[in-house]
């Protein structure tokens, strides 16, 4: 591969951290855990952080302790990464899916009102590709309705609208950690919330269920394992402090995908909207409306071909056959949604890719729309 779709940018000081944990005997539990919480609430203003393994067992954690399950409706986008709707249906609950709006890719929040039953619960959100657009809108539709907004801001760190920070929206937010990620912890995932009690059940039920003042073999509910290891938290303290670096070099990767790329009429090159400042998570581009599924795919064939490695982030969630068997969902019922799916390529995008290495990516894509159209 020429160009990799995505690289962790870890530092000496990364490496320095997590091996001054490995000579201490404090590999889990341990100081590390609430010194990554508390940065996590200074940077986001945040009452409460608890820290977990992954954005995932975030996601099913704060569905458990707001009480969702059999019987609910949970209104979500179609156009995320899989684990948004796994864990409504991790819980029992039903997702139900809401159209995109063209241009912020986000679930549209005007078409949010007629999706509202007696059984809905909450609506889960994405910033989707870190794009905080149409949040605020969102969130007067939740107030309204009297409905909780669970916030899935695993791609979102560092992104703003109007002034506010992604994961200040939810009444819980959970952040994820992949290394493809703005930060890394290898795997790990981060809830933010100001509600205490939610907060309290997340961390009781993040460790095997144990209450605040029970001893290690005192389990007060049913829990599971998701906790964070004090190895993990020392690279994530490290990466967090290091956001205001990481934001600049992404928006500077950008803007270069932006100059090269902007003149092209075959592409929809993403910007930042009005209001928002974004911490790109992955950079998409979009071929125009009138090339097919086909043509996409063989764009991306062919830029893998030539050492160029890109995604067709996301195909619809609601077109995987488990989904669409469980909740009769088919082709067309999601115009929109469908549209954007057939037309993206995500292209390499990490702190660390050099003009060059962007140049390189922009004339391959090129010269491949020039072979081939
Ligand atoms: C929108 C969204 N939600 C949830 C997740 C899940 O995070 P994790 O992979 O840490 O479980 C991701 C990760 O890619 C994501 O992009």
């Amino acid at each position: 591969m020429r160009v990799h779709l995505s690289r962790p940018d870890i530092t000496e000081k990364e490496i320095e951290a997590v091996c001054a944990v490995l000579r201490t005997p404090n590999l889990s539990l341990g100081p590390k855990l609430a010194e990554f919480e508390t940065a996590f609430t200074t940077y986001l203003g945040r009452k409460r952080a608890v820290a977990v393994n992954s954005g995932t067992s975030g996601l099913f954690l704060c569905m458990l302790a707001l009480g969702i399950g059999p019987g609910d409706e949970v209104i979500t986008t179609p156009f995320t990464f899989i684990a948004t709707a796994n864990s409504i249906m991790m819980v029992g609950a039903r997702p139900v899916f809401v159209d995109i709006d063209p241009v912020s890719l986000n679930i549209d929040a005007e078409k949010i009102e007629s999706k509202i039953t007696e059984k809905t619960k909450a609506i889960m959100p994405v910033e989707v590709f870190g794009n905080p657009a149409g949040f605020d809108k969102l969130c007067k539709i939740a107030q309204k309705h009297n409905l909780i907004v669970i916030e899935d801001s695993c791609e979102a760190l560092g992104s703003e609208l109007n002034g506010k920070k992604a994961g200040t929206f939810g009444t819980m937010s959970i952040f994820a950690f992949y290394p493809n990620k703005q930060i890394t912890t290898g795997e790990g995932g981060m809830i933010l919330t100001n509600d205490d009690e939610l907060a309290d059940m997340c961390v009781s039920l993040r460790n095997q269920g144990r209450g605040k003042s029970g001893g290690w073999l005192d389990h007060e509910r049913l829990g599971y394992n998701f906790r964070l290891s004090d190895i993990n938290c020392a690279l994530g303290i490290v990466q967090l402090s290091r956001i205001d670096e990481i934001k600049a070099k992404r928006k500077q990767v950008a803007k270069w995908y932006q100059e090269m790329l902007a003149a092209d009429e075959r592409l929809i090159v993403p910007t930042e909207p009005d209001n928002c400042d974004v911490n790109w998570f992955v950079f998409v581009v979009r071929l125009a409306d009138r090339f097919t599924l086909q043509q996409r795919d063989k764009v991306l064939a062919a830029m893998g071909e030539q050492g160029i490695q890109v995604k067709n982030y996301f195909p619809p969630v609601l077109l995987q056959p488990f989904i669409a068997e469980q909740f009769s969902c088919k082709k067309g019922d999601f115009p929109v949604t469908e549209s954007v799916c057939k037309s993206t390529i995500s292209l390499p995008f990490y702190n660390n890719l050099t003009k060059d290495e962007v140049a390189t990516v922009c004339e391959t894509l090129k010269v491949t729309l020039d072979t081939y159209y």
